[in-house]
């Protein structure tokens, strides 16, 4: 490790009914990764939004090199050279991935702004030196998640920064491409640069990272060496408390009714022949690599995308599903990946977010009425799920991005589908409330609900599944009952290509 690149003192953030930070510090050296965690709401994305322009610190210091400085807005902490990948995206969706990794400073030859033809080709050659396989034509809005994410990566490390910032860069990728992610920031770490990574997947920590800083509830806790502590010891200085793993969920009965059938169902190259069917009480896990078709198959069943061809039964009655709407009437719920495209009214209140789904159940005739029964499910489920807002009045967008994800998913809960669909639910969710949202999963199941459980982390579709579907590009390539599952096998399955022609 290098000399001391970034030090930040006596950090003060308040926002309207929240103490953001409190008296916080960070220390950054040169050529460090150095992870940054806390549970949610702890202040983490607030403390790096302040080091990169994004927030005004109410008090403290910050020193970038041994020297103070001021940094007012983003542009003059790019020009420190302090990037930073946010938590949320922030791209363009109608514009190329070209296009976005140069947005607002197009490189320029002898004065003139280079054409598209020359964009590219720069592009091209960034992602190739990163060994990334996207094409620089692409419209972004049209690339999945995690391509968006890789998209963002790359237009950071473009900017040949001292300090680089990433605020969750694993949580939308896989396996694959988090080693790849990682290959890339142990480039930029031989080189100098200081990386600051937030991630609430802890065995990641213990991969990559040199020092731990822990924050709780605003405050520092400690900053520590990665190879002196274990995980369990960084988990109990974020939580200040033991947590307890639930157990695997409990038997399914296997001859329970059958609440969703898919048959043959069809779409371009990304959904070949899928087949399956969901019981009542299960939980069905969904395995694969990113681009497995995981996210489309249940976007079909929602009604979000049309289908070429396939037919959906709920409880045995063939039923027409062509829109999000036509799946609610059908009790069927989705939990999407990307929170902000499909999940959320960020510029709405907490409490309407969370009946958002439901509104046509709370048709009061007197305004009142209606509205104090929105007001009393809304609080039930901040307090079940443990919602960290200041007030029910909250606009969503300015919750940290956990508890966003649980604002979706109370959404969900309230309307009280049969058949519920979690895409990635634990997606940036910390520890804690990772072991809250199980035992929800749980109770759910056990109630008599039918749940998909997409998701990439291996421990949770081994741990959670009643039985697990595995696909690879587009088609289902095996299926696995809990007891007989393994990591080895659904990756053998999530790499197994059918190379069965399509007639
Ligand atoms: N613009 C804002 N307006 C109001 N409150 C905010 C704003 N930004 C953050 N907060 C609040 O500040 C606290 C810290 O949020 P922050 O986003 O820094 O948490 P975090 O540690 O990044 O959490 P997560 O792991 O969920 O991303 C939270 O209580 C959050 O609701
Ligand atoms: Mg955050």
């Amino acid at each position: 490790m290098g000399g001391i690149l970034v030090s930040m003192e006596g950090i003060e953030k308040t926002f309207p009914g929240v103490h953001a930070l409190k008296n916080c510090r960070f220390e950054l050296r040169a050529g460090e990764v150095h992870a940054l965690v806390g549970e949610n709401g702890a202040g983490k994305s607030t403390l790096m939004k302040i080091l990169t322009g994004v927030y005004h610190k109410d008090a403290g210091r910050i020193l970038y090199k041994g020297q103070e400085v001021e940094i007012p807005n983003p542009r003059a902490a790019q020009d420190l050279g302090i990037a930073i990948i946010h938590q949320e995206l922030n791209l363009m969706p109608h514009l190329t991935v070209a296009q976005n990794i140069f947005i607002g400073r197009e490189p320029r030859k002898a004065g003139f702004i280079l054409n598209d033809k020359q964009l590219n080709q720069q592009a091209q050659e960034l992602l190739d030196k990163m060994n990334l396989d996207l094409d620089p034509r692409a419209r972004v809005g049209d690339l999945t998640v995690a391509k968006q994410q890789m998209v963002e990566i790359v237009r950071a490390l473009s900017f040949k920064s001292e300090v680089l910032i990433m605020d969750e860069p694993t949580s939308m990728l896989t396996e694959t491409e988090i080693q790849e992610l990682f290959r890339i920031i142990r480039e930029l770490r031989k080189q100098g640069v200081g990386i600051v990574h937030i991630s609430h997947r802890m065995e990641e920590l213990k991969q990559i990272s040199d020092r731990v800083t822990v924050l709780r509830d605003g405050q520092y806790i400690a900053t520590v060496n990665t190879g002196d502590v274990t995980i369990d010891e960084i988990i109990s200085m974020m939580v200040g408390k033991e947590i307890y793993e639930t157990a695997r969920s409990s038997q399914v009965d296997l001859d329970s009714e059958i609440i969703l059938e898919v048959r043959n169902l069809n779409r371009g190259r990304e959904i070949i022949d899928v087949n399956f069917e969901l019981r009542r009480g299960e939980i069905l896990g969904f395995a694969g690599l990113v681009g497995a078709g995981r996210t489309e198959v249940a976007r079909a069943i929602f009604g979000a995308d049309p289908v070429d061809s396939g037919e959906i039964y709920v409880h045995g009655q063939k039923v027409q599903i062509r829109s999000p709407h036509d799946a609610v009437r059908h009790g069927i719920g989705y939990l999407s990946e990307d929170r902000r495209r499909y999940g959320l009214l960020p510029t709405l209140d907490v409490s309407v977010n969370i009946t958002a789904a439901a509104l046509d159940s709370f048709t009061g005739i007197m305004g009142w009425l209606q509205r104090a029964q929105i007001q009393k499910v809304a609080q039930a489920q901040v307090d079940d799920l443990s919602i960290r807002t200041p007030s029910l009045e909250q606009r969503v967008r300015y919750l940290s991005g956990g508890n966003q994800q649980k604002v979706v998913m109370a959404k969900w809960l309230v309307r009280n589908c049969d058949i519920l669909i979690f895409d990635e639910p634990t997606r940036g969710i910390d520890v804690g409330a990772k072991s809250e949202i199980y035992r929800l999963l749980n109770d759910l199941a056990e109630s008599g609900k039918g749940i998909i459980m997409i998701s990439s982390e291996m421990p949770e579709i081994l741990r959670m599944s009643h039985r697990i579907i595995v696909m690879c590009e587009g088609q289902i390539t095996g299926e696995l009952a809990a007891a007989e599952a393994t990591q080895e096998r659904i990756l053998q399955y999530a790499t197994k290509r059918k190379s069965i022609a399509r007639q």
